[in-house]
């Protein structure tokens, strides 16, 4: 496995010296290119000011934070994201929501405007793979927050990122979109083979989607346990009954209650 992102012993801190809020403690973890990864831990540990440091919206106080050899300086251009809410702009339709990044970005506008046909059809397909076909013209409150999310997906991948971060994406739907969603997600991933990292909740959703999960302690988060996943992939809703794979997310549990506990 070729490392694609390295943390090497990284703190970070909110606030001056004299009030500073640590919010992560000396992670260090490796994460190789095309694998998906997924990072759980109690609430306030410190997993989203993570992917800030691996995003370079905040810069790491010690220690070294590394995208492909490169130690991470400023914000990434080849990082897509994704959160909790879909955050679509309520005047663009489904289309033009995913097509923003293009036409904002830097690296990206003078292209977008050169090629304007072909990433319509890029993003024409993107949403066809989500099961958006149809509502390329809808606006953002026309579609459930199922849709918004998956639209929110397709606007991550637009500009065909080689990292993908998401952060608790799937947490404000219902169990019966969430897992739909998973399923999403993978065949994305299966196809374009993006490197994630995947902040949840779910214990479910960590085994189903990752090839690795990482176990952060409580604030300030440390990285306390790697367990690999080595189920065969695809996975399937069907799957996350199986024995091994309910024994994962059972190992996967104790290991949460003693982080809580401690
Ligand atoms: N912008 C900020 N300023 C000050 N403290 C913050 C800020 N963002 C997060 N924190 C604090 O840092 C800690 C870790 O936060 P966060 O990374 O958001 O945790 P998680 O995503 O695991 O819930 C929390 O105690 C939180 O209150
Ligand atoms: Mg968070």
């Amino acid at each position: 496995m070729t490392a694609f992102i390295e943390l090497d012993h990284v703190t970070m801190s909110y606030g001056d010296a004299g009030s500073a809020v640590p919010a992560v403690a000396d992670a260090t973890l490796t994460i190789g290119r095309g694998e998906f990864v997924a990072l759980v831990g109690p609430s306030g540990c410190g997993k989203s000011s993570l992917l800030k440091i691996v995003s370079g919206l905040a810069r790491a106080n010690s220690g070294v934070a590394r995208i492909d050899g490169r130690a991470i300086a400023g914000s990434q251009a080849s990082v897509g994201m994704a959160f909790q809410n879909a955050t679509l702009l309520p005047w663009r339709t489904t289309l033009e929501n995913v097509l923003l990044p293009l036409e904002v970005s830097r690296d990206h506008r003078a292209s977008f405007r050169r090629k304007k046909a072909e990433h319509v059809a890029a993003a024409r397909q993107l949403l066809q793979v989500v099961g958006l076909e149809g509502y390329e013209n809808h606006a953002p409150y026309e579609l459930s927050g199922g849709m918004q999310q998956r639209a929110s997906l397709c606007r991550a991948l637009i500009h065909g990122p080689e990292l993908l971060l998401l952060d608790e994406p799937f947490a404000a739907l219902d169990a019966f979109t969430r897992e739909e969603l998973w399923e999403v997600l993978q065949q994305l991933w299966l196809q374009q083979k993006f490197t994630v990292i995947l902040v949840t909740h779910d214990l479910r959703e960590a085994v189903y989607l990752a090839d690795r999960v990482y176990v952060m302690s409580k604030r300030p988060g440390r990285i306390v346990y790697e367990r690999p996943v080595a189920l065969a992939r695809p996975r399937t809703l069907e799957s996350t009954f199986d024995e091994d794979f309910v024994a994962l997310v059972h190992a996967l549990r104790d290991h949460i209650g003693e982080v809580r506990a401690a």
